[in-house]
Order: C-alpha cells, then sequence, then structure tokens
C-alpha cells in the first residue's frame, strides 16, 4: 500500500484548499492500492523559516518542526493541493517545503492547481522546488479553474471530467511511489 498525503496548501481563512483536498482525499480512498490522509499546514502552525543553516544540512531542533517532520516521513506519496497567489504558491506551502529535506526525498507527487486560469503557473513554479528536495512530480496535473469548477468563484463543484484528471494523476502517484521504495530504503 502507498500512503498518500494530501497537502492542503492553503491556511488562508475562507480558503478553498480544504473542499478540494477532501475531494481529492475521497477519490484516493476509494483505491485498494493506496491509503489516503489529509494533511492540513494550519495544524502545524509553522513560523516563517528561521533556522540557522539550511534544512540539508541539519534536521531542525524546534518541536514544531519536528512534528512536522515525523508527518512528511510517514508517507510515500504527496498530491500538492495549491492555488495560484500572484503566479506561484502559497507563502505558508513554501515555508512548509522549505523546513524539510530528507523527508521528502524519492518520494511521488501529483499536483491540483487552481486558479483563473487553472493554477497551472503556480503548479509549474512548485515543480522547480518540489525537484531541489528530490520529489518526483508526475505529468498528469489536474487544474481546476475558478471560472468552471467553483460555483460563483467561491463553491467547489468540479467539472465531471476532473475526477477522471484526478485518478490518472493517482495512477502515477501510486507507481512511482512503488517505483521509488527500494531507494527510500537505503
Ligand atoms: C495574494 C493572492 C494572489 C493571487 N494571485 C492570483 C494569480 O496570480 N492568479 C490567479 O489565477 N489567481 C490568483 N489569486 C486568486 C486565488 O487563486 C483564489 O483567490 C483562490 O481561491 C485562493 O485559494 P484559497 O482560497 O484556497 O486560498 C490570488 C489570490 C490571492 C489571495
Amino acid at each position: 500500500m502507498i500512503r498518500i498525503g494530501v497537502i492542503v496548501g492553503s491556511t488562508r481563512p475562507g480558503r478553498k484548499a480544504d473542499a478540494v483536498a477532501r475531494w481529492v482525499h475521497d477519490i484516493a480512498a476509494k483505491r485498494g492500492d493506496a491509503t489516503a490522509e489529509v494533511v492540513d499546514l494550519r495544524d502545524y502552525d509553522l513560523p516563517h523559516l528561521d533556522e540557522m543553516v539550511p534544512p540539508s544540512m541539519a534536521p531542525s531542533r524546534q518541536p514544531k518542526v519536528r512534528r512536522w517532520a515525523a508527518t512528511v516521513a510517514g508517507f510515500d506519496a504527496f498530491v500538492f493541493v495549491t492555488p495560484e497567489y500572484n503566479h506561484s504558491i502559497p507563502g505558508a506551502l513554501k515555508d512548509a517545503i522549505d523546513y524539510l529535506y530528507q523527508e521528502w526525498h524519492n518520494k511521488s507527487a501529483g499536483l491540483v492547481s487552481y486558479g483563473v486560469y487553472g493554477g497551472t503557473r503556480a503548479a509549474e513554479h512548485l515543480r522547480l522546488v518540489l525537484a531541489q528536495v528530490e520529489v518526483a512530480d508526475v505529468r498528469s496535473q489536474v487544474a481546476l479553474s475558478l471560472h468552471t469548477d467553483f460555483v460563483n468563484f467561491t463553491s467547489f463543484r468540479p467539472a465531471a471530467h476532473q475526477e477522471q484528471a484526478v485518478g490518472a494523476m493517482l495512477d502515477q502517484i501510486v507507481a512511482w511511489g512503488g517505483a521509488l521504495r527500494g531507494l527510500r530504503q537505503r
């Protein structure tokens, strides 16, 4: 079984990210080859990065970050649910990625983005960041439009075809998550 963490990338009051993450989770939960869990950054209350040395050189000693590290270490694969903020990802999500290093390594990930144009610019930006922490992000992507997958730009009501897109993305992260297991165990 591949353990998938569905990361809620926005911490904003009134955010849409939690509804999107729950939708992804419920689709993933129907699979027989994976388990899924929603991981809400709000539950970790991470400060802006305030480490003396980069996490690639030494792991954090801060209790809040150690707790975050233990959560990330427990997954084989991730789905990053991210809105687009000024053509990139929210600062809270960037900090959450930056705080860790080895905990991300040799794991797979899929991207679910949303915005006026599907959040695709944020997703492309996120791919650059993930490469640096050695996460293998898959090709299949879910791009949700604020025009057509939300009612009045507010309530999440995904178009029917989007569930299929989630399925294709999950197929890939499960396959790559399994293929990378040997590297993770070294
Ligand atoms: C600071 C900020 C910047 C934004 N920039 C963009 C943008 O560049 N492109 C876009 O499509 N939407 C942009 N938006 C709209 C968000 O994608 C939209 O509000 C979305 O619902 C935010 O996700 P959230 O509700 O889960 O936080 C921006 C929103 C905020 C708050």
